[in-house]
């Protein structure tokens, strides 16, 4: 079973919703799972032989939300290669802006550039078609934690 980080970017807390929602599912199947926002390079690190879900809205023009965006600069900054680190993103937006889930998909693209081993496809969560977020996430999770 595996040790999941859970890193939340939100800024109404759609993203953190999510997060809640998918702990006790991952935790249901026997993993190890905590949720971090505003969460520290620190923090991150401890997972890196490990797994990490990212679970973020987009704000502004495809930008990462404050509980997100420090992490984020410190990973692309201060992280370098991670090859050791699994991971899946669910990337929540709305396709009505421009850069539909552009924070999540610029994450994803980093740590692919990292090495790390993305587990499962991005999971994109449009606003428009779904007011529940949940319930396209919590299948998803459900699946994704199985292919760990
Ligand atoms: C001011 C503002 C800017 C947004 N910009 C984007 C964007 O550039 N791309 C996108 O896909 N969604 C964008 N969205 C939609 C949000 O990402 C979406 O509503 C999401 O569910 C919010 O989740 P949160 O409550 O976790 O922040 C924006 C929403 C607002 C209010």
């Amino acid at each position: 079973m595996a040790k999941i980080g859970i890193f939340v970017g939100t800024v109404y807390g759609n993203a953190l919703l999510v997060a809640e929602e998918a702990e006790p599912v991952l935790q249901a199947q026997g993993h190890e799972v905590k949720v971090f926002e505003d969460a520290t390079l620190a923090q991150w690190q401890n997972y890196s032989r490990d797994v990490a879900l990212i679970i973020t809205s987009t704000t502004g023009q495809g930008d990462f939300p404050d509980t997100i965006s420090a992490l984020f600069h410190d990973v692309k900054d201060k992280s370098g290669h991670q090859p050791d680190l699994r991971y899946g993103v669910i990337a929540l937006g709305d396709s009505s802006y421009e850069n539909f889930c552009g924070a999540g998909k610029t994450f994803d693209a980093l740590l692919q550039e990292q090495g790390a081993q993305r587990v499962g496809d991005v999971l994109l969560v449009d606003a428009t078609e779904n007011p529940e977020p949940e319930s396209v996430t919590s299948p998803w999770v459900e699946n994704w934690g199985q292919l760990l």
